[in-house]
C-alpha cells in the first residue's frame, strides 16, 4: 500500500524568512525520492509538512488527493533527523510502545491476544531489520547502526503508507551503510512504500531512489538572505537502469563538489539537449565560436 503526494504552490515561512516557496511537485505512489541540498535549506521543514507536523502558510499538500490532517499518522512513519528513543526501554519495549500506547487508547490496558499480537509483530519487524539479537539491549547499549535500524524499525512497525526519512544514515560507517541501504531497498520492494529521504550524500540519492529532488533557492536578495524560500530547482527521473548507467561518470563530478553546477552535468546526461546544428567559424576571428 502507497500514497501518491501532490504539493501546489507551498510556502512556509518562519517569522520573517521565507524557507520554502513557490513548491510544486506531483509523486507517483510507489515512488522513492531522494532530497539533496544545502544546510537550512528546508528539506527538513518539508518533511515536517509532509507528517502533518508543520501547515503550509500558503499552497497545499495532499495526500492521495486528500488533506494533511494537522497531527502525525500511522500512514505516515518518520524517521528524524535525531533519534526518538526512549534510552531507559528495552529495544523490544521501544518498539512495543507505541503500538500498545495506540491499542489502549481504545481499550484502556492491553492484555491477552492484542500485546501477543503486537509482540508477534514487533518480533517480526527486529528479525527484518536484523535486530533479533539486541532486543533485550537498551539503545545505549546498541552501536550506531543499530540506533538508527531501531529508529527506522519504529516507524515501519506503524505499516506507513509514506515513509519520511531524514538523513537515516548520516552517522554511519560505509559498510553498515551498504547493509542498511539493502534493508531499506527489500522493505521498499516489499511494501511498495512512497518514501522520502533526506541525505547529503548525493551518491546514497543516486544508489536508492527512483527520483532525485534538489531543493535550492532561485532567489537570492544579499541584504536580505532570507527574503526568498527554496524550490525544487532539478527533478531528475532515475527510474531507468539504464539511466543510472549512463549517469555513472558524472557522479563523480557531484560526489567531487556537491555542486549546483555538478548537478547540471548530471542532468544534461540525464536529459541530453536536442542536436543542432554546429556553429559557423567566424571568419575574421579565426574560428573557436561560441555556440548559441
Ligand atoms: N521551528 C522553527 N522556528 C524557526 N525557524 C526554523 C524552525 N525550524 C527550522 N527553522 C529554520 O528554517 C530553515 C530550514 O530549516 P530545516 O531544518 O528545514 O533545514 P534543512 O534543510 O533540514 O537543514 P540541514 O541539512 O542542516 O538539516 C533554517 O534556517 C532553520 O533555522
Ligand atoms: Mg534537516
Amino acid at each position: 500500500m502507497s500514497s501518491g503526494v501532490t504539493v501546489r504552490g507551498v510556502r512556509k515561512d518562519y517569522g520573517d524568512a521565507v524557507v520554502i516557496e513557490r513548491l510544486n511537485l506531483e509523486v507517483a505512489p510507489g515512488s522513492f525520492c531522494a532530497i539533496v541540498g544545502a544546510s537550512g535549506c528546508g528539506k527538513s521543514t518539508f518533511l515536517r509538512m509532509l507528517v502533518g507536523q508543520e501547515q503550509p502558510d500558503q499552497g497545499e499538500i495532499l495526500i492521495d488527493g486528500e488533506p494533511i490532517p494537522p497531527e502525525p499518522s500511522p500512514a505516515r512513519g518518520i524517521v528524524f533527523q535525531r533519534y526518538s528513543v526512549f534510552p531507559h526501554l528495552t529495544v523490544t519495549q521501544n518498539l512495543m510502545l507505541p503500538a500498545e500506547l495506540r491499542a489502549s487508547k481504545f481499550f484502556g490496558r492491553v492484555l491477552g491476544p492484542s500485546r501477543r499480537k503486537i509482540r508477534d509483530s514487533v518480533a517480526d519487524t527486529l528479525k527484518s531489520i536484523g535486530l533479533w539479537e539486541a532486543r533485550d539491549r537498551c539503545p545505549l547499549q546498541l552501536s550506531g547502526g543499530m540506533q538508527q535500524r531501531l529508529a527506522i524499525a519504529q516507524a515501519l512497525l506503524m505499516r506507513p503508507k509514506i515513509l519520511l526519512l531524514d538523513e537515516p544514515f548520516g552517522a554511519l560507517d560505509p559498510g553498515i551503510r551498504g547493509d542498511m541501504h539493502a534493508i531499506l531497498l527489500r522493505l521498499w520492494r516489499e511494501t511498495r512504500m512512497t518514501i522520502f529521504m533526506v541525505t547529503h550524500d548525493i551518491a546514497e540519492g543516486f544508489k536508492l531512489a527512483t527520483r532525485l529532488l534538489v531543493f535550492d533557492k532561485v532567489r537570492h536578495d544579499p541584504d536580505f538572505p532570507s527574503a526568498y524560500g527554496s524550490t525544487v530547482t532539478y527533478d531528475l527521473p532515475l527510474d531507468r537502469a539504464q539511466r543510472r548507467a549512463e549517469t555513472a561518470a558524472a557522479l563523480a563530478a557531484v560526489e567531487a563538489s556537491r555542486s549546483a553546477a555538478a548537478l547540471a552535468v548530471v542532468r544534461a546526461s540525464l536529459n541530453p539537449p536536442p542536436a543542432r546544428e554546429e556553429p559557423v567559424p567566424d571568419p575574421v576571428q579565426g574560428g573557436n565560436p561560441q555556440a548559441v
